[in-house]
């Protein structure tokens, strides 16, 4: 018998049956103590790609190494129990073709255990989609604005503002959800939009700057804790984590100047 303490993890399908049902809470992290207070709370964590610029301090998230969303994978499943943990595909693991990205995704799954991955793209990427859910893999999609490609896209730019752009955007979420994706975020567009293509697909939809529409909600942890001194607009701070760190540190600063620093006497004292 295992000494292990059981873990009864959400599942995408789980996830994908929440369509137009209590909205699905979601964060992203990187860490194994902050995951573990985010798995109180949230119905999947996203070990996303924006952990090159929020850990890594990287411009995009466009030179973002397998290795990385490896370790910090390994990290997340270890300090969690109850939310279903979904990892993000690099950008350059799974373009090229279904193989190289099924490939590519069961490495992330055996090596994390994690329970699915994200890949970004709309109907350029449904037969990828298609093939690895065929193949065992959960898929959450990404459309809307898609960061890995910002250097096509001209930036992170909403996406929508032009209602000419609408039909591709409808359609790009169709292909994903007919390709066999479980769930599906739709970052940065404009909320008419947003409403339509959760109105078009019978998948879960989950939000990022696109409003309280759709199905459910996804935030940059370091974000919504006030950690990001630069946080995208859309995002409700909920913390003030860059001061309480900032008082903590200068206190403890102040305390190893002063020779004040603090402390159970025993620790210090010789044995006698
Ligand atoms: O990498 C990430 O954090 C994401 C979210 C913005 C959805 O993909």
């Amino acid at each position: 018998m295992s000494a292990e303490p059981q873990i009864r993890r959400t599942t995408a399908p789980e996830i994908a049956r929440r369509k137009g049902g209590e909205p699905i809470v979601s964060l992203t992290s990187y860490h194994a103590h902050t995951a573990a207070i985010v798995d109180k709370h949230a119905d999947f964590i996203l070990v996303g790609d924006s952990l090159g610029m929020v850990m890594h301090g990287m411009e995009s998230t466009v030179g973002v190494p397998m290795e990385l969303m490896i370790m910090h994978g390994r990290a997340v499943v270890r300090g969690t129990r109850r939310a279903l943990i979904v990892v993000d595909m690099p950008f350059g693991s799974y373009e090229e073709s279904p193989n190289v990205a099924f490939r590519n995704a069961a490495t992330i799954m055996k090596e994390t255990q994690c329970g699915a991955v994200k890949l970004e793209g709309g109907a350029r990427m449904a037969e990828t989609i298609h093939f690895l859910t065929q193949r065992g893999i959960p898929v959450m999609a990404h459309v809307g604005l898609t960061p890995q490609s910002t250097h096509t896209l001209g930036g992170f730019k909403t996406q929508g503002r032009d209602e000419e752009s609408w039909p591709a955007h409808i359609a790009d979420i169709k292909a994903v959800a007919e390709a066999g994706a479980f769930a599906v975020v739709i970052e940065g567009v404009v909320e008419p939009l947003a409403a339509q293509m959760t109105a078009v697909v019978e998948i879960p939809t989950i939000g990022i700057g696109a409003s309280p529409v759709c199905d459910g909600q996804i935030l940059v942890l370091e974000d919504m804790l006030g950690l990001n001194p630069r946080p995208p607009k859309f995002v409700k701070v909920y913390g003030a984590l860059s001061d309480a760190i900032e008082e903590a540190v200068a206190g403890y600063a102040e305390d190893v100047r002063t020779r004040s620093f603090p402390g159970p006497e025993h620790v210090y004292k010789p044995k006698s």
